[in-house]
């Protein structure tokens, strides 16, 4: 074949291939839902040891028919990284251990992100993704209240399951953040008091009430939210509307509140937050745990899910994710005068904002 040609047909092959995977791609977090649905990470951890398939069909229950579509799912979760294969010395035999990121899906694990991904796999979820191009055409704010003829908040509000499913997949990233939050000690050492603005069920606060006994800890939340849960010596539980008023203390926290919303609800939200922590005068400060889109540089894969995250805020909700200069846009329109930006482990950073 002329050289020519076969550089073409190979560019063109290349991009065949490229285009069937990300129009497959789907599949990719279809199985880690399917896997998750069935228990498998839970299974592998309570087996003690690597797992063969057999023994796999035998502790989940399933039908043996389905054996070899078992091994598929499994062959599909080793490649993408969420299982390793173990080769037995003796027999050749395959089996499956657990890797860091399905050690996260083990219900065992203070950290375990199962009802994360359960939650953030609905239908519910999914459904707005197939109205996109509806959307573009139409007047509604978001793909979701195409899809579900209400904004994602409300259908929080009306459906008790869904809502119950989204705010414990919350608590467990809350719970994860423990990790990083011990990091930031220094942060609100000496404080006495703070809220946490849409603090869901209270898991970050609580994490920083048992570690600050002497602070005064209050979670501002929705009132389906925080209906019937139980106010501690030091925590404190406030359902109302951040955008109506936010009770004052020393420091605010709003962690994966900002990219729920749009530039202009944010500057609402933010200048609510300057004037709770103002009102206790000098040393205020709002502190916020979101991401930072920073493409420069941050790692290609990195960039990739945030970027990710930036889509389900603009199809699910108003928001969107932001890079440092947009972000200081929104500081200073909400009269802000500084901030200070600190990138976290993994997808989020810690940006301290003052008065
Ligand atoms: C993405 S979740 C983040 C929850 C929590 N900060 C966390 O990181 O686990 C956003 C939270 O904002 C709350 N929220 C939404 N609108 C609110 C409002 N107007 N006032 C107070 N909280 C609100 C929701 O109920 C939800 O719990």
């Amino acid at each position: 074949m002329d050289p020519n040609k076969k550089q073409m047909a190979f560019e063109l092959f290349e991009a065949h291939a490229h285009l069937y995977k990300h129009m497959f791609k789907y599949m990719n977090s279809m199985c880690l839902w399917g896997a998750v649905q069935l228990g498998i990470p839970d299974a592998v951890h309570n087996h003690g040891k690597a797992i063969t398939i057999p023994e796999l069909v035998s502790a989940l229950n399933i039908n043996p028919a389905k054996t070899n579509c078992l091994y598929r799912i499994m062959r599909m979760l080793v490649h993408s990284g969420f299982f390793a294969t173990v080769i037995g010395e003796e027999d050749g035999e395959e089996s499956y251990s657990l890797t860091q990121s399905s050690r996260l899906l083990v219900k065992a694990n203070p950290n375990c992100l199962s009802l994360f991904v359960k939650s953030l796999l609905t239908p519910e979820f999914l459904a707005p993704w197939y109205l996109l191009a509806d959307w573009f055409h139409g007047n509604e704010s978001t793909a979701f209240e195409k899809a579900h003829g209400m904004p994602f908040w409300e259908l929080n509000d009306k459906n008790t399951e869904f809502n119950q499913l989204f705010n414990q997949a919350m608590a467990c990233d809350s719970r994860m953040m423990n990790l990083v939050i011990r990091e930031c000690k220094p942060i609100i050492e000496g404080v006495d008091s703070f809220v946490d603005v849409g603090g869901g069920t209270g898991s970050l606060a609580r994490i920083i009430s048992e570690a600050h006994p002497h602070m005064k800890c209050t979670v501002l939340e929705l009132p389906q939210v925080v209906a019937n849960l139980k106010s501690s010596e030091n925590l404190n539980f406030v359902a109302g509307d951040m955008f109506q008023h936010i009770p004052p203390a020393a420091v605010i926290i709003l962690k994966l509140i900002l990219h729920n919303w749009s530039d202009d609800e944010c500057v609402k939200i933010l200048k609510k937050c300057r004037e709770a922590v103002s009102i206790k005068g000098e040393g205020g400060k709002v502190i916020i745990i979101d991401l930072v889109i920073d493409e420069k540089n941050d790692e290609h894969e990195l960039t990739e899910t945030k970027l990710l995250f930036d889509l389900l805020m603009m199809v699910v909700v108003t928001g969107r994710e932001r890079s440092e200069k947009e972000w200081k846009r929104l500081f200073m329109k909400a009269g802000f005068t500084r901030y200070k930006i600190r990138p976290l482990l993994g997808l989020r950073s810690l940006i301290e904002v003052y008065p």
